[in-house]
């Protein structure tokens, strides 16, 4: 890009030209006053008193100009940015700065208020985001407690049998559950947004890491008639292991919910020179293009009909810790046909 000039705040060559000349015309009339003084009259007094006063008018002459150039050039600009970092500091960030000059005249005010328009959008962008993740938290928390507080009341009803006791504390277990995760997703969120997670890579073994995620679902994929196929070279390679358990949990779980009794789930794992790529796939019920360009952000969840399960965070997790390892992450999906999400870990392995 082309390295902008910017021109000096109160200097100008053109201004310099014109202060120069200015003074030479001044000190050109004190000298003809002077002769034509002199001319006149030989009263030593008289002159220095003309001289005296012909001295203070120049002078509140020269004082005039300098501060209508101030005032023009500084002070007016310093109040604009003055009244807006005001603003900015009580909380209002809708402040816009016009700058009169065109881009290519900017001097150092004109910089500093695109500064200030640059700070205020994010910051109004900022608060946007805060907004929203205060409400979405607030909606994903209401929900659960909303479950926990109905079926505790219904636990005090007399007459309340043993079964249906029992599955009352169940459903209260469960939504208590979705606070605990949708907590604990958060905070894992916020110190990898943080950078308080320190990436702390050690030299593992990526294919029995992959494979030990996969037995933890294993009752699940059996509970739902999922035919399971894995396909693992066998990579060792220098990351993350916890970080990256969470990475094959989201992905896996997803996989699962996703996909209806008796669908498939194949996930693999390929050495690619110094790349491990991960595929995890499902014949599950797909994701749509608009669907798919959004399910990274947090809370998004495509199906509102299948808000009870999950937050809509995982894939925001997920994302975050790829970011993070240094790799990427892709989605290929058909609506009712099945997805497939490809992570690639760049570098990571170990030949040793
Ligand atoms: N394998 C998949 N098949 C179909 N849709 C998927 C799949 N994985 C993710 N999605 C879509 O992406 C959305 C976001 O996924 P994400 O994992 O972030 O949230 P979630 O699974 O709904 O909730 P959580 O992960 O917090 O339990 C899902 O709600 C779903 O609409
Ligand atoms: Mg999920």
């Amino acid at each position: 890009m082309k390295k902008r000039k910017i021109r000096n705040v109160g200097f100008s060559f053109a201004g310099a030209i014109a202060f120069f000349v200015l003074i030479a015309i001044i000190m050109q009339i004190a000298i003809l006053v002077y002769d034509y003084i002199c001319d006149r009259t030989d009263n030593v007094g008289m002159i220095a008193v003309l001289i005296l006063i012909l001295i203070v008018i120049l002078s509140a002459f020269c004082t005039a100009f300098d501060f209508i150039r101030r005032k023009i050039t500084i002070e007016r600009p310093t109040k604009k940015i003055l009244s807006a970092t005001e603003k900015i500091a009580s909380g209002d960030f809708s402040v816009n700065l016009n700058i009169e000059h065109s881009y290519d005249k900017y001097d150092h005010y004109d910089l500093i208020m695109e500064n200030v328009n640059k700070m205020t959008a994010e910051l109004k962008k900022t608060e946007i985001l805060k907004v929203d993740f205060i409400s979405n938290v607030s909606h994903e928390i209401k929900t659960p407690l909303a479950v926990i507080q109905n079926y505790c009341s219904l636990l005090t009803c007399d007459g309340v049998d043993e079964e249906t006791r029992k599955s009352y504390a169940k459903t209260i277990i469960s939504a208590s559950k979705k606070i605990t995760d949708l907590i604990t997703n958060i905070l894992k969120l916020n110190k990898l947004e943080n950078q308080e997670i320190v990436d702390n890579k050690e030299v593992f073994n990526l294919t029995e890491a992959l494979s030990e995620s996969v037995i933890d679902f294993e009752p699940l994929i059996e509970n739902k008639n999922i035919t399971l196929s894995c396909d693992f070279d066998d990579v060792t390679a220098v990351s993350s292991k916890t970080l990256l358990e969470l990475v094959w949990n989201n992905l896996i779980s997803n996989a699962v919910k996703f996909t209806s009794d008796g669908g498939e789930i194949s996930i693999s794992l390929k050495k690619i020179g110094d790349d491990a790529e991960i595929k995890v796939s499902d014949t599950g019920v797909g994701i749509s293009s608009e669907v798919g360009a959004r399910i990274f952000e947090k809370f998004y969840q495509g199906d509102p009909s299948r808000s009870e399960q999950g937050n809509g965070l995982g894939l925001a997790l997920v994302k975050k810790v790829i970011d993070v390892l240094g790799g990427e992450i892709s989605v290929e999906s058909e609506l009712g046909k099945g997805s497939t999400f490809t992570v690639l870990l760049k570098g990571v392995v170990n030949e040793r």
